[in-house]
């Protein structure tokens, strides 16, 4: 069967797509349940059903290193000077597969277990309170710089115990590894990417070295431990983890938190529900998530033949799995351009599914109904004082500030 033409509509580096890119997706499922987009050479997936069964199927892989080399895969290896970015990130559970993916996921997993993130709840809300303070006493400011993005920077650094001192670059070498993440990157974000690699690497090769000799009672000294005890993590491993950690662990909170303010003061009827009911605050916040999807697209490479809808996608090729999308189906989601902060059937796909599904989701959802409680109480005012501009991503979705006023 042929592969059906990819709707003009769509289009990651046109900034009105990027503004709103949910009228194009609708044409997208519109139009069938897969489609070959030339510009990545990527086979676009925008149902909800579909995403959903592909982020479980095993012939699918966030890598497929563990079983081929660049060459059986005709791909060709990155550039020899990309190599400090790719060092770090192909060490990290999000882009290993079963066993080694399965190894590091259960050492860290135990950090994050809701009964353990339940317990840092007093913590995330005193720092939430201390922060709408600031906000409340200077009159209004931006919402991203004096709240969204401190608040779980703060947690996760603290989380892994990095001292508060050396916390300056950890959002700057973020923003920089993350370029990649973006569909087609530049030269110029390689050699960012690779410069906020090697900074960050040495970074944590010192840190680990502090901690061996003074261990603390955080995750790095953890991780250590382990590896001492039984070579279950190599130090690669543990530096990509903790990178992985630190830059997972607040990027699409950032950005969730921003993006679901502006969704709220574009619904001022929603925002006034929220106001005189915060009982509304956990349904709140997956709605939110789903409405505005911090994270637009994953991709899988197809480690064996899998068919969709009848069209062979072949060994060797990528997927990209349109999670805005999946979020905005009709066919899960009633009403799906409707925000309805009193949603109660709400299986939106923003913290993925399968064996990569989002080990920090408990630890985000605190986060967000911390920092939204804060702010409903201590400046029930708050209003935008200016439209804000969306950042020019696509796949990482946020905006450059937020500015308010009490
Ligand atoms: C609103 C906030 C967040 C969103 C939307 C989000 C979303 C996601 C998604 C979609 C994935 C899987 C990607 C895939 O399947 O390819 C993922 C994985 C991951 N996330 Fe999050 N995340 C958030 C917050 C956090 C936080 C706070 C942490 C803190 C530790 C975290 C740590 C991770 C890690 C370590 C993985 C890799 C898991 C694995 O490969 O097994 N995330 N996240």
């Amino acid at each position: 069967m042929a592969a059906l033409e990819t709707p003009q509509a769509f289009n990651p580096w046109d900034p009105a797509f990027v503004a709103d890119p949910y009228p194009a997706y609708e044409e997208l499922r519109a139009r069938g349940r897969v489609h070959y987009y030339e510009p990545t050479h990527q086979w676009l997936v925008p149902h909800h059903a579909d995403v959903s069964a592909l982020l479980r199927d095993r012939r699918l892989g966030r890598t497929y290193q563990h079983r081929f080399t660049h060459e059986d895969f005709g791909r060709t290896a990155p550039p020899a000077e990309h190599e400090p970015f790719h060092v770090l990130n192909d060490h990290g559970m999000l882009d290993l597969e079963p066993p080694d993916h399965t190894r590091i996921r259960r050492l860290v997993s135990k950090a994050f277990t809701p009964r353990t993130v339940e317990q840092l709840k007093p913590y995330v809300d005193r720092l939430a309170g201390e922060l709408v303070a600031g906000l409340v006493e200077a009159g209004g400011g931006d919402l991203l710089t004096d709240v969204a993005e401190p608040l779980p920077v703060a947690v996760i650094a603290e989380m892994l115990g990095i001292p508060e001192s050396d916390r300056a670059p950890l959002r700057p070498w973020s923003a920089d590894i993350c370029g990649m993440y973006e569909l087609n990157p530049s030269g110029e974000t390689a050699a960012k990417a690779v410069r906020a690699s090697v900074e960050f690497t040495e970074y944590l090769r010192e840190l680990i070295e502090v901690r061996r000799k003074e261990p603390g009672d955080d995750l790095i000294s953890g991780l250590i431990a382990a590896y001492d005890e039984g070579d279950r993590l190599t130090e690669q491993e543990m530096i990509s983890t903790c990178v992985l950690l630190l830059n997972a662990g607040h990027e699409a909170t950032v950005n969730s938190t921003v993006n679901g303010w502006w969704a709220l003061f574009r619904h001022p009827e929603q925002l006034a529900a929220l106001r005189a009911d915060h009982s509304l605050i956990p349904t709140a916040v997956e709605e939110l998530m789903r409405y505005d999807t911090p994270l637009q697209l994953f991709e899988r490479w197809v480690l064996d033949d899998i068919e969709i809808d009848g069209t062979t996608i072949p060994r060797g090729a990528e997927i990209a799995m349109l999670f805005g999308s999946a979020n905005h189906d009709p066919a899960v989601f009633a009403a799906p351009e409707e925000l309805d902060l009193a949603r109660k059937d709400n299986p939106h796909i923003s913290f993925s599914a399968g064996i990569h599904y989002c080990i920090g989701a408990p630890l985000a959802r605190i986060e967000l109904a911390s920092s939204m409680a804060a702010l409903l109480t201590h400046a029930p005012t708050l209003t935008l004082s200016e439209e804000p501009t969306r950042k020019p991503n696509f796949v990482i979705r946020g905006l450059e500030a937020l500015r308010v006023t009490l």
